[in-house]
């Protein structure tokens, strides 16, 4: 039987994982959805109406094919209105807008710094692009500056560099020194923000909107449509000249069929919502933070607490209490992670009921 030894070795390591499909009455502080718009019914038919009426049902092929279409272009124009950039280019995925912008952008001499716990995404593009990669501490502005001050880089060579806007494990939030830095070396700094759109800054719209940093040409923001965004795809937002590159050169978007129509429609009704109860999200982000602070004096960064365990045992363990209690939590173990991590989300749709009931449980 092809890979029973593998399977085998990750069953006894505990790492085995599987897929399971969960009973809809649990309190859910275990997914992405941190606008609590995967079940809006009134933005869904929302969506499909302007779906059906626009389009065809199916992209059918590559954006550079005939996969393009007017709600695309209209998705990619609001996106890059809205967070302040020249151009948005669409990918299918989070997943590929970052294959796509690493094996892209970094050419023959070029070198790319990376987190070290940058999403597997990116870390997964370093296999290709081998000692172009370089993995600097995590959140550590001194390592990276070292690393860059230790490159003997020649003049024609660009620099890259690759943080997250929020850690999607740790919930933290990386420094803002890393603006800076790539400015002072004249670097294109790209900036996975997953976990911050929709979830931090006075707009909602992420790092530079958290920290008042102004829009710079060496900026390059990758969102993703299926976290608080509340459907499906990616994005990435750049300058124009990046984005004319981008949309011949990286695979992943040139070599894969166009987002879909109905995800592109809901997109869009999502962000508009987004957009217009911006308020009351906030101040719903701030209760629950209250919340923590006062039952664990942890101040959150962002919407993820991570609650770090000794061992893997000790973690499932108080996952299981949760469960049995109704309530599911992300449980992730290594390699993920270093440490054994209960991952918990908190989204809008939470009630300080619920927040009490898991903080209560946290503690037995
Ligand atoms: C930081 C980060 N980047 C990228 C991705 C991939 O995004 P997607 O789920 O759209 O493929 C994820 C999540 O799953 C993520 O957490």
């Amino acid at each position: 039987m092809f890979y029973k030894k593998e399977i085998q070795i990750l069953k006894q390591k505990k790492i085995f994982r599987k897929r399971k499909i969960f009973d809809k009455n649990y309190i859910d502080f275990a997914s992405n959805d941190y606008i609590d718009l995967s079940q809006n019914e009134k933005l869904l038919k929302k969506a499909y109406k302007l779906s059906i009426n626009k389009e065809i049902n199916s992209p059918r092929a590559s954006m550079l094919i005939n996969g393009y279409s007017k709600l695309h272009k209209k998705l990619e124009d609001k996106l890059a209105k809205i967070h302040r950039f020249q151009n948005c280019i669409l990918a299918g995925s989070g997943f590929l807008a970052n294959i796509a912008l690493f094996e892209s952008l970094c050419r023959n001499k070029d070198i790319i710094f990376i987190d070290e716990e940058y999403h597997a995404s990116g870390i997964l593009a370093t296999k290709i692009l081998k000692d172009r990669a370089i993995l600097f501490k995590h959140n550590d502005e001194n390592d990276l500056k070292n690393k860059l001050n230790r490159l003997q880089y020649e003049s024609n060579k660009r620099i890259i560099i690759a943080i997250e806007g929020v850690y999607s494990m740790s919930g933290e939030i990386a420094k803002k020194e890393f603006a800076q830095i790539a400015i002072d070396y004249n670097a294109i700094l790209i900036v996975d923000e997953a976990h911050s759109i929709g979830t931090i800054g006075d707009n909602l719209l992420g790092y530079f909107d958290y920290y008042k940093i102004n829009n710079h040409n060496n900026f390059i923001k990758l969102g993703t449509l299926s976290k608080a965004y509340g459907s499906y795809g990616a994005y990435i937002l750049s300058n124009k000249h990046i984005n004319k590159y981008l949309q011949t050169r990286a695979k992943p978007i040139i070599y894969s069929t166009a987002l879909s129509s109905f995800d592109t429609a809901l997109a869009l009704v999502n962000i508009k919502y987004i957009q217009k109860h911006k308020n009351k999200i906030l101040k719903k982000n701030i209760k629950i933070k209250q919340i923590i602070y006062k039952e664990f004096n942890v101040k959150l960064d962002s919407q993820i607490f991570s609650l770090k365990f000794q061992n893997q045992t000790d973690m499932i363990d108080k996952a299981k209490l949760l469960k049995d209690n109704d309530i599911i939590v992300g449980a992730i173990r290594k390699p993920t992670v270093k440490t054994p991590t209960l991952r918990i989300v908190f989204s809008y749709k939470h009630t300080k009921k619920d927040v009490k009931k898991l903080c209560k449980l946290l503690k037995k």
